[in-house]
């Protein structure tokens, strides 16, 4: 994931080789979410100038390229302002020159660093390109820098937040931006949508307010307020061309340190630290403004405003808060969530997203796994494929292995680490193995990866982890791209382990015609994951409740799935028992009658997994047949399905209805949080159960 850090001191002395350590260990805190590149811009030694210096590969390398330029560490800067970026590429490899800070042109007269996707980035490069600018790099953030000097061109008496506005009007897609430029020296522009962003304020004196208001656009008749109103991108009659700054209103700022006295508020020495994330500032600052989607920060002498593109709306806040951190980084980094898992199981609308961003073209219904793009050929030659996993990752492989047989038609293996190994299976240089692990360093799941390489398999990755052992030792593979997972029970990391192995799926018969109806059918509804998980996650209320009243004193579990829900079931119970430490079975409900039945009494309680699909009717006999036992399930059902008269049950539990084989991305979120509350419950560490640890690299 992609990182951004800025820092700008003003009225406080710092050396050039000050500033550097600084954002390059703000880049190193950041190194956590994984990133292919790095870079930082900082002023050069003429005015005006820009020094940019990046490279490929871990923020070390790029601080080995800084050491050994000819720079003058020494030299004081009072006023300064440096950005820096961990790039995890979107569109554009990881090369030197798709690495961010990306300049406007070779004078780096605008510098850009960008988190997330500018959807219109093609409109705007041909746009610009028409206007006679040269792309140097294959990112979608180029079309940012050079939007800025396109448009200060043409209107140079704009400040550095009209022209920014200017710019916003045209973006569209995600961004958290950062901006400096040799126009307005010492200054910053910071903004974001959709993609996080705060500014860390350190003051030697105590700060004299815990608010900054936000400067709205006047409601209307501005000449910016209607260009607010007119999205003109990728229509080529851009607003670009018709900017009158002398209509623009000008600004009515409050600043962060004022008493109202400006004179005095201009004078106090200050620092700011702009970034993606806390962990990189709250050891500088525990003083932290977190921005909302739209907000656009400028600092400039000093001072630090809040403006908007766009009037007030009603309902919308007239100031950001300065909230004061006293927590451990720890317990920051969780946020508003009591935990790590909590954290994560809310995360999964957007972990699932990124698994997905920039492979699932759902316009063109077409998806690219650049990590496995050279080897479809020789994968789809296999004679076999071998999915081999430990724990959670293994129930991705069971959640997925029929979609697989279904669509490409090689007989799919699915295997337990360690029981492959135990049993010295048989491996042939014309089987694809297929290693899914969240961590890439489970010392199962390594062996077996080497006993495949000792055998000539092709071999893959799907892991979470870049950089990570199975990560490297894989011929290829797909990284997940899920986040950092903290939480011991692996939760946002197995729907994200399941969606990667869907694509895969569907990459792997790309050339199917006879296929093309069903891969549409699973293309579309993929796109409705994360907003289906959104409603998911809204039952946590009425699952907290299930629990408190009738779930905490039991002693043991049954959950029932069939077909695609069976291994629902199974991580459902596996989540169960690791972390509530509650007795808990998966059961494939056809086996129900072979043995398992004997159990079933009116203490029992039992989750039937009973989401429409063709095995609907058969998951049904089978809750039938507990409730001719007196037992009463807990039901996970689609929403409005009147499964049954509502007093044989303990609750039902209702899902959105997506496709048979990605229902079960759904159907696992409700026993995520069932496990959560059992646990929180009887009073367990959550992210630390007894006996586990997050990375199991014994044997
Ligand atoms: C890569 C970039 C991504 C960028 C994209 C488009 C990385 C880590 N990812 O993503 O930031 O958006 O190009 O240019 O640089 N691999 C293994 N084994 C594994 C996992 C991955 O060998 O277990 C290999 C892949 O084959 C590939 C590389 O690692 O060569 C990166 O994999 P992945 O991140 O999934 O590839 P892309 O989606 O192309
Ligand atoms: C369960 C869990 C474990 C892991 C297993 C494999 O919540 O986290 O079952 O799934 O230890 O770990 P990875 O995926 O890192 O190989």
């Amino acid at each position: 994931m992609c990182g951004i850090f800025g820092y700008v001191n003003y009225l406080v002395d710092r050396s050039r080789g000050e500033i550097i350590d600084t954002i390059l260990e703000g880049l190193q805190a950041l190194e956590y979410r994984g990133y292919d590149s790095s870079g930082i811009a900082i002023d050069g030694d003429v005015p005006g100038e820009t020094t940019i210096i990046k490279r490929v590969g871990k923020v070390r390398v790029l601080k080995e390229e800084v050491a050994s330029r000819d720079l003058d560490r020494a030299k004081i800067f009072n006023t300064h302002a440096a950005i820096a970026h961990t790039r995890w590429a979107t569109h554009g490899s990881p090369l030197t020159a798709n690495c961010h800070p990306i300049a406007s042109d070779e004078a780096h007269e605008f510098v850009v660093i960008h988190n997330g996707i500018i959807t219109n980035y093609k409109a705007l490069k041909a746009l610009l390109e028409s206007k006679g600018m040269v792309f140097v790099t294959e990112t979608d953030t180029e079309c940012i820098a050079k939007l800025f000097k396109h448009i200060y061109d043409q209107s140079p008496e704009l400040d550095f937040t009209q022209l920014t506005k200017q710019v916003l009007y045209e973006l569209e897609g995600s961004y958290g931006l950062l901006v400096r430029s040799s126009h307005y020296p010492n200054e910053v522009c910071a903004t974001r949508k959709g993609s996080p962003l705060l500014v860390g304020v350190k003051t030697a004196k105590r700060l004299k307010m815990d608010f900054v208001d936000v400067e709205y656009e006047k409601p209307s008749g501005s000449a910016s307020a209607a260009a607010a109103t007119t999205p003109l991108a990728g229509t080529g009659t851009s607003s670009l061309l018709r900017l009158d700054g002398g209509q623009l209103r000008s600004s009515v700022s409050r600043a962060v340190v004022t008493s109202g006295n400006e004179e005095e508020s201009s004078l106090t020495p200050i620092e700011y630290f702009l970034a993606s994330d806390p962990s990189s500032v709250v050891r500088h600052t525990k003083k932290l403004l977190f921005l909302e989607d739209d907000d656009i920060v400028h600092i400039h002498e000093g001072e630090l405003h809040i403006h908007r593109a766009k009037s007030r709306q009603a309902g919308e806040a007239a100031t950001r808060e300065i909230q004061t951190f006293e927590m451990e980084l720890n317990e920051l980094m969780k946020g508003s969530y009591n935990h790590f898992m909590q954290k994560e199981i809310f995360e999964q609308p957007d972990s699932t997203f990124n698994t997905m961003r920039g492979r699932v073209d759902f316009s063109s219904g077409k998806v690219t796994l650049g990590g496995l793009s050279q080897w479809l050929p020789l994968i789809k030659r296999s004679r076999r494929l071998i999915m081999i996993a430990c724990g959670t990752s293994y129930h991705s492989c069971l959640a997925t292995r029929a979609l697989l047989e279904e669509l490409n038609e090689i007989p799919v293996a699915v295997e337990l680490a360690s029981d492959f190994l135990d049993r010295r299976s048989p491996v042939f240089r014309d089987d694809v193995c297929i290693f899914v692990s969240q961590s890439g360093e489970t010392a199962d799941s390594m062996l077996a990866l080497k006993y495949c390489l000792e055998r000539g398999a092709i071999t893959i990755g799907i892991v979470n982890s870049v950089g990570s052992s199975i990560s490297r030792q894989t011929h290829c593979g797909v990284h997940i791209n899920a986040g950092p997972e903290i939480g011991v029970a692996s939760t946002k990391a197995y729907t994200s382990q399941y969606i990667a192995l869907v694509m895969f799926a569907l990459c792997l018969s790309n050339d199917s015609v006879s296929r093309a109806d069903r891969r549409r059918e699973i293309i579309e509804a993929l796109q409705k994951i994360p907003e289906q998980i959104q409603t998911v996650l809204k039952l946590e209320g009425q699952i907290k409740e299930l629990c408190d009243k009738s779930l905490n004193h039991q002693k043991s579990l049954l959950l029932l799935g069939r077909g695609y829900q069976y291994a629902t079931a199974l991580e459902g119970a596996l989540k169960i028992k690791e972390i509530s430490y509650m007795h808990s079975e998966g059961v494939l409900a056809g086996e129900l009658k072979h043995g398992v039945l004997a159990l079933v009494d009116e203490e029992l309680p039992i989750i039937a997994l009973v989401t429409r699909d063709s095995l609907f009717p058969k998951v049904m006999s089978a809750i039938e047949q507990v409730i001719a036992r007196s037992g009463k399930p807990v039901v996970i059902c689609n929403t409005g399905d009147s499964i049954l008269d509502k007093s044989k049950l303990l609750a039902a539990l209702e899902v959105p209805l997506t496709v048979d084989c990605l229902q079960g991305l759904l159907n696992v979120v409700p026993l995520q949080l069932i496990s959560y509350w059992l646990a929180v419950n009887r009073g367990i560490d959550v992210d630390f159960p007894r006996n586990l640890a997050k990375s199991v690299t014994v044997e």
